[in-house]
């Protein structure tokens, strides 16, 4: 998504700062950046089409390095509202340059708002819902920085994250979200900083702050107070805990192969942590909050990899604790009309904890006092602090667009949820007990599985050859299948769906010829006899299988051979198959596998 970075402080070329920013958070997907820097007297603005390398070619002939400027604010901008051009790109001011800002999110009533400006013979230069607010503040202008600002707020119709400057005041920031993340920091000299992410503010702000929907904050003479819904806050600093950029990706090809990597000492991290192998114990403050509750009935809240995520969570659930349970999409179930009982508990799966249709499903639940518990990777984020209970998943900065590590680190978390609700209901001692003795084999086997990438290579040389696939699947492997499907789209760019192997003849079977190969997930589980009469009916209509089991699969052109487990534990081992098949292919098509086209890591707008 969009990013903003703001600084104010002791640096003289606040655009050194900016453009440090903006290189390390190059890998996100943006089709523009652009930046302002200031000083008491001028605003200069700088706007480049595509890298930030051109951004900062142009910074160096138009700004001058003699001039000083103690403030600044950076943007990069992924088109939503109007092309790709300069003119809309970030930062926007208004007709009479008294206003400058950058905006995160999609002001709803912008389109009406811009007719009204129009009728006032207000003229446009882009096609941003952005460029609108900075002419309403004209429009609105009354003399005081602030009130004008509070004025306009109450005139557009969120999402936003602003950052508004101008001209007739310098030295002042005004800044104000709903919806969009914006975060507030500072380090021990009293450089000041702001931005859409936390990423951001590694190495610069030992404090940070979160601010929330309604806070507005104002910097002006080197101080700031902050404002929330009208009513002057304290808000609550924290340390940064992350003190490193993740930059360097070491020996490995891509960085998605370094997090591929990762799984498995995440993996023993979260149980180190949370289980003791030995006296069969699991270790989690939240789950103590949670001994005396007695839920009926869970749901699984998630976007892309943290829904699929989510689905394994609904079949452990009802095969380990015996509670019914169910995934949403994020996006789809703040429209439904929900009958659930006070005894739900509505578990939200995010890596960022940012992800603004989640977010909005949360805040529904809430407002009905309905228990929720967070599975989220970045601390502090708005899940995470949103959320009755949670688990953060701890898997490191997930910094590559393509979803790896948090998705295994996400089902460790919730496994261990399913355990920990079981262990109060239906599950049996034994079935536990062997679980965990499963559990405890699942890194080693994921490093088994990476240490010979040689046939998945060789089939990713075949795989390149086709345009659709199939990806198949029965019960635990669903979500395998869904997550191995998005993970090939996302990074190849082909197309391929994931299907249960039992509705191929009520339809798909139709589309199956040699042309199209199936991947089916076939463990030896409870269903792998049906998965063979699947593969026999794909093989019947000259269809190609790739089957990924734990025993050759006669009949199948290819068997992808995984060790064996028991039911319940597979999917840690399958899914990591699905993500080296798409990454192989990926590369050998060579794709830029670390910045796939039109994906964001954060979606920050809905
Ligand atoms: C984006 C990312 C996906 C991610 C999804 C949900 O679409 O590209 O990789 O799975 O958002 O993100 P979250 O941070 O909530 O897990």
């Amino acid at each position: 998504m969009c990013g903003i970075f703001w600084y104010q402080g002791k640096e003289t070329h606040a655009q050194n700062i900016l453009l440090n920013g903006l290189k390390r958070l190059e890998y996100r997907w943006y089709d523009s950046a652009g930046l302002l820097v200031g000083n008491q007297k001028e605003i200069k603005l700088v706007k480049a089409i595509g890298k930030v390398s051109n951004l900062s070619e142009k910074v160096q002939k138009e700004i001058n390095a003699e001039e000083q400027f103690s403030f600044g604010i950076a943007h990069t901008r992924r088109a939503t509202h109007g092309g790709i051009t300069e003119n809309n790109t970030h930062p926007h001011y208004d007709n009479k340059q008294q206003f400058y800002l950058v905006h995160n999110g999609i002001i709803e009533n912008y389109h009406k708002l811009k007719q009204e400006l129009i009728a006032k013979w207000y003229e446009f230069y882009g096609q941003t819902d952005s460029e609108v607010i900075a002419n309403l503040l004209t429009e609105h202008r009354n003399g005081n920085f602030l009130e004008t600002v509070e004025k306009i707020l109450q005139i557009i119709k969120w999402a936003y994250a602003l950052l508004i400057v101008s001209p007739l005041a310098p030295g002042e920031m005004i800044a104000a979200k709903i919806g969009s993340p914006l975060l507030f920091g500072h380090d021990k000299d009293n450089n000041f900083f702001l931005s859409s992410d936390k990423q951001w503010l590694i190495g610069y702000v030992d404090q940070l702050t979160y601010l929330e929907d309604g806070d507005l904050l104002h910097i002006k003479n080197n101080e700031y107070t902050v404002t929330s819904k009208g009513i002057p806050t304290q808000k609550p600093f924290e340390e940064m805990d992350i003190k490193e950029i993740e930059s360097s990706k070491g020996n490995y090809k891509h960085f998605m192969l370094k997090e591929i990597f990762e799984q498995a000492n995440i993996i023993r991290r979260i149980f180190k942590w949370r289980v003791d192998f030995q006296n069969k114990i699991l270790n989690a403050e939240a789950f103590h909050g949670m001994q005396n509750e007695n839920f009926e009935h869970i749901v699984f809240i998630g976007c892309g990899t943290s829904y699929n995520a989510g689905s394994l969570g609904k079949l452990w659930m009802e095969n380990l604790a015996g509670i019914p349970a169910s995934c949403e999409i994020a996006s789809e179930y703040e429209y439904r009309n929900i009958n659930v009982n006070s005894k739900t508990l509505y578990v939200f799966i995010s890596q960022s904890g940012e992800t603004a249709d989640s977010i909005e499903v949360l805040k529904m639940i809430k407002e009905k006092w309905w228990h929720t518990f967070g599975i989220v990777n970045v601390v502090g984020s708005t899940i995470s602090r949103l959320t009755d209970y949670g688990l953060f998943t701890r898997a490191g900065a997930e910094i590559w667009v393509a979803s790896t590590k948090a998705f295994t680190a996400q089902l460790s978390c919730i496994l261990l949820l399913a355990l920990f609700l079981g262990k109060k209901r239906a599950l049996p001692k034994a079935k536990y007990e062997q679980i965990l003795r499963e559990l405890a084999k699942v890194p080693t086997m994921i490093e088994d599985l990476l240490a010979d990438q040689t046939q998945i290579r060789e089939l990713a040389q075949e795989l390149k050859k086709y345009n659709n696939f199939f990806f198949l699947w029965r019960h635990y492997q669903f979500p395998i299948a869904n997550e191995s499907s998005l993970k090939l789209k996302e990074i190849t760019y082909l197309h391929s769906e994931s299907y249960p192997s039992g509705e191929l003849k009520h339809g798909p079977l139709a589309l199956i010829d040699e042309k199209i190969p199936s991947v089916i997930f076939c463990p030896q589980d409870f269903l792998f006899e049906k998965n063979l009469s699947s593969i026999q009916e794909i093989k019947a209509r000259n269809g190609k299988v790739i089957a990924v089991s734990d025993k050759e699969i006669e009949g199948s052109d290819y068997t992808i051979k995984i060790p064996k487990t028991i039911d319940d534990i597979y999917p840690f081992i399958t899914v990591i198959v699905g993500q080296l098949l798409a990454y192989h292919t990926a590369d050998i098509l060579w794709k830029n596998i670390d910045k796939p086209r039109n994906l964001a890591k954060s979606v920050t707008v809905k």
